[in-house]
């Protein structure tokens, strides 16, 4: 049989599995004001690490050439992720290319575009430098990676991509491995037919017939599943078939289309909650928080839409003098893509919006209603998660959002969720979380008021019946189904 090429401190492996992803296993963590490379917290990187501890997996992803002095601790670059117990292939591209691809196209158009965040706060427009960024970026960073992997593989057992940065991919994979079996995974909400229209035809044939080159196309719920099923009849004139959840190629392909919901893992949360971390992070908060805690966990992300939480606080205490004295907000938020300017004026919003809510209450609360802590301390903020009566995700838009789930798994208190409706998690949390449509500050404000003064008993059952789900279906759950639809025990 053939074997992959051997890289440096690698073995070579018969038919591995590979798992390609723009992000490998290790990031950069913003920490006592500095940079630091360490394992990854991220949803997709932890869904994917205990995959990549078996002996028969390759795992390769992007990283940028060391970048110019100004954007350094932003990218990870080959000597970041290669080294560690994981078997990691990083594929390096010149730092203008990365950044085109990751930045120009991924983050400032797919990203923007599939979160809903059309205008001056997120996608705008389509000029010559973003066709520019489009071939020069996006579509020779996956035509790189196919041509890495293509030379360093010989025989491939099955492949699992990963999400928005690499939709023209199983495509270029399938002209090389004819007969591998793919599946591609999209984390983030999949654009109906009228919002995909907003890209250049080309673009969107590109992302459409890139995600056809796979066997399976997996999505976080079937409203995505539905969405990629419309597209590809309506932009491209494939007959689908939308109870089997099927789309028949130009070439007589049939392509599954399935929906594998991301979930936490509660047995690795249940041994981070006995760490010694954790507990040294619940002694720390105890004094710092209020008698009454409100929080938020989120990367400073439009999508996110914090700006509108912090103003739906404001108005809870505008509207609840009686919770002045005892209520703090502490918001986890999570340095992100900072290099974007679309993503430094959002951080500065929010500033504003915290400084003025602090400004208006601080003297009735007695101290700053609202503290920020602006870092990616995940003890931290799950001994904050363990103990506060309202977690709050009020995301615009979301793929599945998977804080709360963790917090479902960890909440003690017990804790009441207010949820956004159009977040992924939502339709798995409608028994548990307060509903709230992300836009209606009004709305969240009194869901928030109705939170605090539920009786523990009910916060309680709510909060079993999304602890349960969770539990039903894990992380593990979410890889296993893929690997089952790929033949693969
Ligand atoms: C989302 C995406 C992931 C991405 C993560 C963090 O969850 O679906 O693909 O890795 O955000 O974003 P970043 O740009 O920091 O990788």
């Amino acid at each position: 049989m053939a074997l992959t090429a051997s890289r440096e401190g690698q073995e070579p492996l018969a038919a591995p599995l590979v798992i390609v992803s723009n992000r490998g296993p290790k990031d950069f963590v913003w920490r006592d004001d500095q940079w630091l490379a360490m394992p990854a917290t991220g949803g997709l990187v932890s869904m994917l690490a205990p995959l990549a501890e078996r002996p028969d997996v390759r795992w390769f992803c992007c990283v940028s050439e060391p970048p110019d002095a100004d954007a350094a601790g932003l990218f990870t670059t080959a000597a970041d992720q290669t080294g560690g117990p994981l078997p990691v292939t990083p594929v390096p591209l010149p730092a203008s290319v990365y950044h085109a691809y990751y930045g120009q196209i991924s983050n400032e158009v797919l990203w923007m575009l599939q979160h809903l965040i059309l205008g001056t706060r997120g996608f705008e427009a389509v000029d010559a430098q973003r066709h520019h960024a489009w071939t020069n970026g996006y579509l020779a960073a996956n035509q790189q990676l196919a041509e890495t992997i293509r030379s360093s593989c010989s025989d491939v057992r099955a492949f699992l991509i990963q999400d928005y940065h690499l939709y023209p991919l199983p495509a270029l994979l399938r002209q090389r491995f004819p007969d591998t079996p793919i599946l591609h995974f999209t984390h983030i909400p999949f654009p109906v037919p009228p919002r995909m229209r907003l890209l250049p035809g080309a673009w969107r044939e590109v992302i459409l017939r890139g995600l056809l080159g796979a066997d399976v196309v997996g999505m976080q719920t079937r409203g995505d599943a539905d969405a990629f099923l419309d597209c590809c009849r309506e932009l491209l004139g494939c007959s689908v078939d939308r109870e089997k959840l099927a789309v028949e190629t130009d070439d007589g392909r049939l392509v599954r289309v399935r929906v594998y919901p991301a979930s936490a893992d509660p047995a690795e949360l249940g041994h981070a909650m006995q760490s010694p971390a954790v507990a040294e992070a619940r002694a720390r908060m105890k004094d710092r928080m209020g008698r009454f805690n409100v929080i938020r966990v989120d990367r400073v992300d439009p999508s996110k839409n914090q700006v509108l939480g912090f103003r739906a606080f404001g108005r809870l205490l505008e509207m609840r003098p009686d919770l002045r004295a005892t209520l703090r907000f502490s918001a986890f938020l999570v340095p992100s893509r900072t290099d974007l300017s679309v993503y430094q004026t959002y951080t500065d919003a929010i500033r504003a919006t915290i400084r003025e809510v602090n400004d208006r209450f601080e003297t009735d609360c007695g101290a700053p209603p609202i503290e920020i802590y602006y870092t990616n301390d995940r003890e931290q903020a799950l001994a904050a998660m363990e103990s506060c009566d309202v977690l709050l995700v009020n995301s615009l838009q979301d793929g599945m959002n998977l804080v709360a789930k963790e917090w479902a798994v960890v909440s003690k208190r017990p804790g009441v969720l207010v949820l956004s409706e159009t977040a992924g998690v939502a339709g798995e949390a409608e028994q548990a979380a307060l509903l709230v449509s992300p836009l209606d500050v009004e709305g969240t404000a009194r869901a928030m008021s109705c939170a605090l003064d539920m009786p523990d008993a009910e916060r309680a059952a709510r909060l079993e019946r999304l602890r349960n789900r969770v539990c039903r279906w894990t992380a593990a759950d979410w890889l296993s189904a893929q690997l089952s639809d790929l033949g693969i025990e």
